[in-house]
């Protein structure tokens, strides 16, 4: 009764701590979560008001499937002013968030048996994709001490005569970590000599980033651009998960096929939504910058505590709004009940039962050594969830 294609999915590990995290706090038990994946901020004002002008000046009727004109030209002067990127609006396609965009994208380029190479650990979505192409997704393990990115060596070596496409995500989800020009320029060399390979850049934390510029693979290495699908949206810059406005801008034949997938499957995003998106990219960046420094805060506060906690390994992410660190060490150990924890998603489990801290464990992200900790949270409530690991870790022998 169910299709093969749906029985191939593997449903989502993080649910079993979510599930769990909502049933202690049904229960009354204190819960502080670090396992979001938004920011805790609100949409700025005048993002807002925009949909509400949307709303009252009748604004409501489906607009091009691709998007409306004007905000996809928006995104035109945005690539070209923001990232020196040149894609003509007829290169961009908006959809109901930028997880519509990587999947249809995948749809739209992925034949049966195609490769994906996806780097470990990686987000949760991208095998999942890939497989409900009926393509094959092939994990790349990427290293701790290499702050989990893709060498150009583990690149090379994964490549087969099968291989479709290459996923990169700078800044990460899970790990924060992001790409400089230099790696992204040793990437590109070896993807030169592959030209079938398709890359599918995703951006999305473009605006959350700490050390450097962001940059994109197309800026380190512009001559991959008939083949480098560069997926973003508004949900984590502009604290707008909610309103489910994402886009990809790629070479015309990629956006054509993703434009057609799209009209028959779900046509344009809320045409609401997509005013506010217009008033995101022509509107003050103020906001954007206090939410990415109030995260610049919370990351230094939240490295240097767990840093401090015998037996992890943490490093200083670049972006994004979490952080990923080593817990490798625990495994293994007991807690005072002569339980073991065996694996990282069994640590997520313990640290939420016995101290009401949910993360998510890196299981579910490919990486058995890691926990993803989202710092999308107030200072305060990192206070407590920093006091309460300290006694979760401390109480495993
Ligand atoms: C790496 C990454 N890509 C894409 C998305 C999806 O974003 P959207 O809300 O625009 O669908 C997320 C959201 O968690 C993400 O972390």
């Amino acid at each position: 009764m169910i299709s093969k294609r749906a029985q191939l999915l593997s449903p989502s590990e993080t649910l079993k701590i979510t599930a769990l995290a909502k049933q202690l706090a049904r229960e009354g038990k204190s819960v502080i979560s670090l396992s979001a994946g938004e920011p805790d901020f609100k949409t700025p004002p005048h993002i807002c008001n925009a949909a509400i002008e949307a709303i009252t000046d009748g604004f409501h009727g489906y607009t091009m499937n691709t998007g409306m004109p004007e905000l996809r030209e928006a995104i035109s002067d945005k690539l070209k002013r923001e990232n020196q990127l040149d894609f003509p609006a007829d290169q961009i396609v908006l959809s109901n968030g930028a997880k519509q965009s990587i999947g249809f994208t995948i749809l739209a380029t992925i034949d049966p048996e195609d490769e994906v190479l996806i780097p470990a650990p990686y987000w949760v979505s991208y095998p999942e994709m890939v497989k409900l192409a009926v393509g094959v997704p092939v994990i790349v393990k990427t290293t701790f001490e290499n702050s989990y990115k893709l060498s150009a060596k583990q690149l090379e070596k994964a490549i087969t005569k099968k291989t479709k496409a290459l996923i990169l995500c700078s800044p990460s989800n899970p790990t924060g970590s992001c790409y400089t020009r230099s790696e992204l320029e040793e990437l590109a060399d070896v993807l030169k000599k592959y030209p079938d390979i398709l890359i599918f850049s995703d951006e999305i934390y473009e605006y959350i980033v700490f050390e450097n510029e962001h940059v994109s693979i197309l800026n380190a290495a512009p001559e991959l651009a008939d083949r480098t699908v560069i997926i973003n949206g508004f949900s984590k810059g502009f604290a707008m998960t909610g309103w489910r406005l994402g886009y990809m801008a790629g070479p015309k034949r990629i956006a054509d096929a993703v434009a057609k997938i799209q009209s028959q499957e779900t046509s344009a995003p809320s045409s609401i939504s997509q005013k506010a998106g217009l008033a995101a990219y022509t509107g003050s960046m103020k906001p954007v910058e206090e939410m990415r420094k109030a995260f610049q805060k919370r990351r230094d506060y939240i490295v240097g505590e767990l840093s401090s906690i015998p037996g992890i390994k943490c490093f200083k992410p670049a972006g994004a709004f979490y952080v990923f660190p080593d817990i490798h060490h625990h495994l293994g150990k007991k807690t005072p009940d002569g339980a073991t924890i065996e694996t990282s998603t069994d640590l997520a489990m313990y640290l939420l039962e016995k101290f009401g801290v949910a993360a998510v464990p890196g299981d579910a992200f490919g990486e058995p050594s890691g926990l993803r900790l989202s710092y999308a949270a107030s200072l305060e409530n990192l206070e407590e969830a920093v006091k309460r690991l300290k006694a979760g870790f401390d109480s495993l022998s």
